[in-house]
């Protein structure tokens, strides 16, 4: 494998030179859209095939509702213009997440209101929920909140949160009020949407990764136990056991999360042993010390890691790689056709605003990195990290913004903002421009996936009617089936996000497609779910379903 792809590649190369006048094939592209987000938008979660939440901070975002300005928005997909969304409390620096019902939890955020908008709840203990939302336009679909009786346990200012095996949520840290660069008000526990018990459960992990544990990277594995990882340091936690188990620490004194951004994603899983391994990319090779020792120029490190969370992997420990850049704040997103999307960030410096002495406008990062990367996770390792052929965009994002591949199967990026409020007058000043990165397969006739039911159950055999472009129906075709959750992007880590592969066949007609779901809701937590079809790397737009029942959490099915 590792010798034909290598006499291959330079084939490949004096090909395309020696014919010049060839048409080109179809490129990744940036393109910028005509409406912009209207508020910053840092945090962002597609809610249906059409709709995509955006939430900033309440502060002073030029979009208005019920005459202040909004810090909550609906994207159209379709139409690629914005609604602005009512929202009670201060959303800032939040996470979420889709529930089992389809339903999407945001939770946590900034304890604080902002002059001049005096509609702003504190956004610390806050659930907001925004129900299935049927219209493609997203008329009549509102959030609904109820501080006095619908909260969080504790207060979380920059929790995590992803949905696991039963469908609910499960809340990861997090600091009270003071959010003054390192978590110096920490809230060390676990919780639960909806809630498992009455009291928070306290973390050992969250305690030993002070300072720098904001925003831990989690993932649901496919046995139901949690990876995370914060700071260098990382753990397997058992929800059932209410136990941990302590894994190696990142490797070289680097640190991956808040406010020594890294990002990190579960790599794709597949039949049928679903062995999971974590990436985790980017950040920082620094010790925890004095912000004001820290600098804007502060390299980023290229450095990847990744582990294969078996026994055996476990015990070999990460095994290290590098990006072709450092980079602080990049995001990690799953490709349909299981590569990885390495996009966002900086070269230098720190998240968070103006705490370093050298800040570029507020900014305590700089060198924005314009060039995406993608990641391979089959190739051999040194050779899995490529920008060949990625387009150079010419806007920033870093600190506050946001990415999420989209049902279409392009990616969505916004966001920016390492400023205090709304900010037009400084480098990287607030961001309000919306683009998608386009992958070459939305030049070409895709496969399309006609009709679904609208529930599967897990481990069931599934047909559904397809339709295929002439040219990707030759023999030897490569075929994927992705079901996947598109996440929710927040602070350079895109949580919940999961792609399980399932077995598939096409009929001998072309006319169908018939693949396996997933075992169980340990491997696929149950929920909203989008599956894509690929045929050598062109794939389809997304079939949006509800994986399981659709019951409301907890649920087995
Ligand atoms: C809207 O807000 C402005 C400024 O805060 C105020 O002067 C005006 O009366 C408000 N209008 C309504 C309809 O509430
Ligand atoms: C992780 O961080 C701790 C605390 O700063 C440090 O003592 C340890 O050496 C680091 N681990 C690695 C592998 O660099
Ligand atoms: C991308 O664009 C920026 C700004 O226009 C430029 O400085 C940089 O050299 C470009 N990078 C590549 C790889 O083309
Ligand atoms: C924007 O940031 C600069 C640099 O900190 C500051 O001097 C200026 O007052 C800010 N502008 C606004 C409108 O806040
Ligand atoms: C889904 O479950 C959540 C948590 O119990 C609840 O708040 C929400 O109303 C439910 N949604 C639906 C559509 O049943």
């Amino acid at each position: 494998m590792k010798w034909s792809l290598l006499s291959l590649l330079p084939l490949f190369v004096s090909f395309a030179s020696a014919a010049p006048s060839a048409p080109e094939a179809p490129k990744w592209e940036f393109n910028l859209k005509k409406e912009t987000s209207g508020i910053v938008a840092l945090e962002s979660i597609v809610v249906s095939p059409t709709l995509v939440v955006f939430f900033d901070r309440a502060s002073n975002d030029p979009l208005q509702i019920n005459n202040h300005s909004a810090w909550g928005a609906l994207w159209n997909l379709e139409t690629s213009t914005v609604t602005p969304l009512d929202v009670l409390t201060n959303s800032f620096c939040a996470s979420g997440a889709l529930l089992s019902n389809g339903t999407m939890a945001s939770v946590g955020g900034d304890p604080r209101g902002f002059v001049g908008n005096p509609a702003i709840q504190p956004g610390n203990q806050a659930i907001r929920i925004f129900e299935p939302c049927a219209s493609p336009t997203g008329a009549g679909c509102t959030l609904f909140e109820d501080p006095a009786t619908l909260h969080l346990l504790a207060k979380r200012w920059y929790p995590s949160s992803i949905r696991i095996f039963d469908g609910s949520l499960l809340i990861v840290g997090g600091t009270h009020v003071n959010a003054n660069f390192y978590n110096v008000d920490p809230e060390n526990s676990f919780e639960f949407f909806p809630p498992k018990e009455s009291t928070v459960r306290p973390s050992a992990f969250l305690e030993r990764s002070l300072p720098a544990n904001l925003f831990p990277r989690i993932f649901a594995l496919p046995d139901g136990k949690v990876f995370m990882v914060a700071n260098n340091q990382s753990i397997i936690y058992d929800i059932e056991a209410n136990t941990e188990t302590i894994l190696p620490d990142i490797p070289n004194n680097v640190r991956v999360t808040n406010p020594i951004d890294g990002s990190a994603i579960l790599l794709p899983l597949s039949p049928p042993d679903y062995t999971p391994e974590v990436l985790v990319c980017g950040g920082t090779q620094t010790d925890p010390i004095d912000p004001s020792l820290l600098s804007s120029q502060t390299p980023a490190t290229s450095q990847c890691s990744r582990i294969m969370l078996t026994p055996e992997g476990i015990a070999k420990g990460w095994q290290v790689e590098h990006m072709l850049e450092g980079r602080t704040m990049p995001e990690l997103v799953h490709i349909p056709n299981g590569q990885v999307l390495i996009t966002n960030g900086g070269g230098s410096g720190f998240a968070a605003i103006s705490q370093v002495p050298d800040p570029v406008g507020n900014s305590n990062a700089d060198h924005p990195v314009l060039v995406p990367s993608i990641y391979t996770p089959d190739l051999p390792l040194g050779r899995r990290i490529s920008n060949a052929g990625m387009p150079n965009s010419t806007i920033a994002r870093l600190y506050h913004s946001s990415v999420t591949l989209t049902p279409q199967g392009n990616f969505l990026i916004a966001g920016n903002n390492p400023n205090g409020d709304v900010n037009l007058t400084v480098p990287f000043s607030s961001e309000f421009r919306v683009q998608t990165l386009d992958p070459p397969f939305v030049q070409l006739n895709r496969p399309t996936i006609l009709s679904t039911p609208k529930n599967l159950k897990f481990n069931s055999r599934v047909t559904v009617p397809i339709d295929l472009p002439l040219e990707l129906t030759g023999p030897g075709a490569k075929l994927q089936v992705a079901l996947m959750d598109l996440g929710f992007s927040s602070h350079a880590f895109h949580s919940s996000a999961r792609l399980v592969f399932m077995d598939a066949t096409i009929s001998a007609n072309r006319k169908s497609l018939t693949f396996v779901t997933p075992p169980n809701g340990r491997v696929f937590p149950p929920g909203p779910a989008t599956i894509f079809l690929t045929i050598n790397d062109v794939t389809s737009p997304g079939a949006w379903v509800m994986m399981g029942s659709g019951n409301s959490p907890p649920t087995l099915e």
